[in-house]
C-alpha cells in the first residue's frame, strides 16, 4: 500500500487505536497501525503524510522519550490524543507529572476562536480527560487552542509545525464532534483528499497483484464458501485471470446445499475456475470412533491440509497461494492472546511448508470494508452477510462421535433455523445462529409411540468479533415456530432447547 496517502497511527496500547482506525477509513482515509516505538527506519518506510498518537493508560511507557526524536523532524502533521498527548508534549519538552488519582471528570473546554483544528465546533465542547498525567510545562513552540478547568486540561497546537495534542479520550474522536475534528485534522490540516473508497481500493488491488505475480505466475485459492476467501478470490481473479485455480474442499462436514451454493454463485456467476474435492468420506473415515474434541479439530485440520496440498499438486506450476487474512489478523498477531486465539482458529488454515508465495489482497482491509468490497464486486446478499462458519465445520457442532446419520440431522436443523431466522428478519442482528447436537437421547412421543430419540439444540449470539458473547433474545413466536419445525420436520428430533449462556464461560461452538 505505497502509492496510497497515508495516516500512520502509532498504538500505546488498548483497544483506541483499532477503533480510531476504522474511523479514520470510514472518513476515506487510509491508515496503517504500527506500535509507537517502532523504529525510525520502519516508520520513514511506511511514508506516512500524517501522524496520529493514540492509546489507552494501561500501555503507556515510562521513558524518557517514547517515540524516537527523529519522528517529530519530519515535515507532517500529528495528531496527539488519549495517553498520545502526555507522549508529545514530553517527547517535544514539555513537562508532565503523573496524579495519583484517576481522571474520571467530563470537563467543559472552551475554544480560541482562530484554531482549525476546531473549525465548525460552537464555542466549546464537553469532554473526559484523557488520562492522569498533568502538563506542567507547555513544550516550546505550543499554545492553548482550548482550555478547560487547569493547564493539564488543554488542548496544545505549534500552527508551524502542524501538531496538535489533545487532552481527551480517544473516544471522543467517535461523538460527531469528535469526528469534526478529526476531519478538520485529516481535511484541512493535513490536506488529505479522502480517496479511500473500496472502488479505488479494488482498482489499486488489481496493480499490485499484476505487478507482483506477472504475467507468467499462477495462483491457486481454497475457497471455502466465506466472505473473505471470496473475496479474496474474485480480486486476484480480476487481476490474473484464469492463472488462477481455486480448490473448494467438501469434507462432509458443511451446511445443507453449501457446496451447490458455491458452485452456483463462484462457478457459474463470476466464472472461477473451481476444483471441488469431494472428500466427505475420507474425513469422515478419520472421525470415526474419534470423541475427543480437540482431537477432531486436529484431525480435520491435518487433513485438510493433506487434501488442498494434493490438488495444488495436479495443478503445475503454481507459485501463489491466497489468502484472506484480514487487518485485524495481522494487528493482533503478536499479542499473546491473539496468538491463543489464532492458532485455535487456524485449525483448517494453510500449510506453512508449502512452497508458495503468499498473496494477501485483504491484509490491509477490516471486515466491514471486506463486505463493501464485495459488494461492489457483486457478491450476492447471502454471501457478504452469511455467518462465520467454523473451519471444521459441523464436526464441533456434534458432540461425541461424527456420524452421518448426525451430520444428516444436523444439515436439516440447521437449514430450518437458519431460513426461519432470515423469514423473521433476525439474521443481520444476529452474529452467529446454528443447530447444535449433544448426541442426546430421551423419551418422548411421536404420532402416537413413545420414540427415544434426539435433542436439538439452538445456539444464537450476539457479538463484534466472536471474542465475547450474549445470547440472543428472540421473540417467542421465533423460538415456538423454530422449535415445531424441528421436531415436526425431522424424524429423529424430539426435542429442542435454546442455549442460553454468554461467551464468557460458554464458547460460541460447543467443541
Ligand atoms: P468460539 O467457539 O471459540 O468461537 O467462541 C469464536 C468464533 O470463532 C469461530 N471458530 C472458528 N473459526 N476455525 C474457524 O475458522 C475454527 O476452528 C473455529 N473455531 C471457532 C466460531 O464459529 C466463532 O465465530
Amino acid at each position: 500500500m505505497h502509492t496510497l496517502e497515508k495516516v500512520l497511527i502509532l498504538d500505546f496500547g488498548g483497544q483506541s487505536a483499532q477503533l480510531l482506525a476504522r474511523l479514520v477509513r470510514e472518513l476515506q482515509v487510509y491508515c496503517e497501525i504500527m506500535p509507537y516505538d517502532l523504529s525510525f527506519k520502519r516508520l520513514s518506510a511506511a511514508r506516512p503524510s500524517a501522524l496520529i498518537l493514540v492509546g489507552e493508560a494501561a500501555g503507556a511507557p515510562t521513558k524518557t522519550f517514547y517515540c524516537d526524536p527523529r519522528f517529530y523532524q519530519l515535515p507532517i502533521p500529528i495528531l496527539a490524543v488519549g495517553v498520545g498527548m502526555p507522549a508529545l508534549v514530553k517527547d517535544l519538552g514539555g513537562e508532565i507529572t503523573v496524579s495519583p488519582a484517576a481522571a474520571t471528570g467530563e470537563y467543559y473546554f472552551s475554544i480560541q476562536a482562530e484554531a482549525e483544528l476546531f473549525a465548525g465546533l460552537g464555542a466549546g465542547l464537553r469532554a473526559r480527560e484523557s488520562s492522569r498525567a498533568r502538563i506542567q510545562k507547555i513544550p516550546p513552540g505550543f499554545k492553548v487552542i482550548a482550555a478547560g478547568p487547569e493547564l493539564s486540561a488543554a488542548a496544545l497546537a505549534d500552527d508551524a509545525r502542524k501538531f496538535y495534542a489533545l487532552p481527551f479520550q480517544a473516544e471522543m474522536l467517535h461523538t460527531s464532534e469528535g469526528r469534526q475534528i478529526l476531519g478538520n485534522f485529516l481535511f484541512k490540516i493535513a490536506r488529505f483528499s479522502g480517496e479511500w473508497t473500496m472502488k479505488n481500493f479494488i482498482a489499486h488491488s488489481i496493480r499490485e497483484i499484476r505487478a507482483k505475480v506477472g504475467t507468467q505466475g499462477k495462483a491457486v485459492c481454497g475457497l471455502s464458501g466465506g466472505i473473505d476467501s471470496a473475496v479474496a478470490a474474485l480480486l486476484v481473479q480480476q487481476a490474473i485471470g484464469p492463472k488462477l485455480t481455486c480448490i473448494f474442499v467438501d469434507n462432509g462436514l458443511l451446511r445443507k446445499g453449501e457446496r451447490e451454493q458455491v458452485q452456483r454463485i463462484f462457478q457459474d456467476k463470476f466464472n472461477l475456475k473451481i476444483i471441488t474435492v469431494d472428500a466427505a468420506a475420507e474425513f469422515l473415515g478419520l472421525l470415526r470412533g474419534v470423541t475427543d474434541p480437540e482431537k477432531k479439530r486436529k484431525i480435520i485440520g491435518h487433513h485438510f491440509i493433506d487434501v488442498f496440498a494434493r490438488e495444488a499438486k495436479k495443478s503445475s506450476g503454481i507459485d501463489f497461494l491466497v489468502q484472506g487474512t484480514l487487518y485485524s489478523d495481522v494487528v493482533e498477531s503478536g499479542t499473546p492472546a491473539a496468538a491463543l486465539i489464532k492458532s485455535h482458529h487456524n485449525v483448517g488454515g494453510l500449510p506453512a511448508e508449502m512452497p508458495f508465495t503468499l498473496l494477501e489482497p485483504l491484509r490491509y482491509l477490516f471486515k466491514d470494508e471486506v463486505r463493501e468490497v464485495a459488494a461492489e464486486l457483486g457478491l450476492p446478499e447471502e454471501i457478504v452477510w452469511r455467518h462465520p462458519f467454523p473451519g471444521p465445520g459441523l464436526a464441533v457442532r456434534i458432540l461425541g462421535e461424527v456420524t452421518s446419520e448426525k451430520i444428516a440431522i444436523l444439515q436439516e436443523a440447521d437449514y430450518i433455523i437458519v431460513e426461519e431466522i432470515k423469514k423473521a428478519g433476525l439474521y443481520r442482528k444476529i452474529w452467529q445462529a446454528f443447530a447444535v447436537l449433544p448426541d442426546i437421547l430421551s423419551v418422548g412421543v411421536k404420532e402416537g409411540r413413545r420414540v427415544y430419540a434426539h435433542t436439538i439444540a439452538l445456539r444464537a449470539v450476539t457479538s463484534q468479533d466472536g471474542t465475547t458473547a450474549d445470547w440472543y433474545p428472540f421473540p417467542l413466536d421465533v423460538l415456538r415456530t423454530i422449535s415445531s419445525r424441528i421436531v415436526q420436520e425431522i424424524p429423529a428430533v424430539n426435542r429442542f432447547v435454546y442455549d442460553l449462556t454468554p461467551k464468557p464461560p460458554a464458547t460460541i461452538e460447543w467443541e
